[in-house]
């Protein structure tokens, strides 16, 4: 299953993401987390160390990799068809939770079909990772909706969109849940973070009847959270206390069905 998770900046995505990883190669899943964020950090809530983390070549930074896969001596035009299983291999850290994670790094042109080599690269092992019944891959995805237009997400399973109570993370998550239902992705849930009390959970509920988009469910405010990410800890170093992660835990549940 490919599972990708984007929204607005701020409104848990990363934590989101790294805690469905987390859950999937806690069942028993082979599971592989992509970092899309052109500012990765994903490593850090994984449990990878601060300095491990930094030594990672992003892929798009990876000339040579760029080079050997996507050209074919034309300008514009790229080979789309490799294994990927030697980029996983080659390419992946191991998390200390059993995750392996693949960090894509910073994607400079942007724009509606974007054929630069490196997003073309991007885009061509999303689209060609083979996913096995007990395999999952997780993207932590670009705040906002320019990966909607690289198309780098169009080849998921499942594109989960976060939203905190604000209005302007619900019009994000719109704008995307628009987009994705566009490129015919055919399952797109909405999730609530950060939820504090019944009115925040309202205006959620609400939004997402109104506008017909499906809500997956909630996840609360919790301190634990926040209090690891102050002491620069991963927070599934709390998956046994923290009810934020109790609850992307059963989001996992569902998603394995
Ligand atoms: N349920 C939650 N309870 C408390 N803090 C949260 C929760 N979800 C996310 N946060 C905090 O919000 C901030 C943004 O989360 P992050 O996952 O980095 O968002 P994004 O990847 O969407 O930018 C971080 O400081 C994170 O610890
Ligand atoms: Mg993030």
């Amino acid at each position: 299953m490919k599972i990708a998770v984007s929204g607005k900046g701020g409104v848990g995505k990363t934590l989101i993401a790294g805690a469905l990883a987390y859950f999937f190669a806690e069942k028993g899943f082979k599971t592989l987390a992509i970092d899309a964020d052109p500012s990765p950090n994903l490593a850090i809530t994984l449990g990878i160390p601060k300095e491990e983390a930094e030594k990672i070549t992003p892929i798009s930074e990876n000339k040579r990799l760029i080079e050997e896969k996507t050209s074919t001596g034309m300008p514009g035009v790229y080979k789309l068809s490799f294994r990927v299983d030697d980029i996983v291999e080659k390419y992946c850290v191991l998390s200390p939770f059993g995750i392996n994670l693949l960090v894509m790094g910073t994607i400079r042109s942007v724009g509606a079909g974007c054929t630069c080599p490196a997003n073309a690269l991007i885009r061509t092992l999303i689209r060609h990772l083979i996913v096995e019944r007990d395999e999952a891959v997780i993207l932590d995805m670009e705040a906002g909706i320019e990966h909607m237009g690289r198309g780098t997400a169009k080849h998921v399973d499942v594109m989960l969109i976060v939203a905190e109570p604000s209005m302007k993370a619900l019009e994000v998550a719109k704008k995307i849940h628009d987009l994705s239902v566009e490129a015919g992705i055919k399952n797109v849930f909405l999730v609530g973070n950060k939820i504090r009390g019944k009115t925040e959970l309202e205006l959620i509920d609400n939004f997402s009847m109104k506008n017909k988009i499906e809500l997956l469910g909630f996840v609360p405010f919790d301190d634990i959270i926040l209090k690891a990410d102050m002491n620069g800890e991963s927070p599934l170093l709390f998956a046994e206390k923290s009810k934020a992660l109790a609850a992307i835990k059963k989001f996992g549940e569902k998603l394995a069905h």
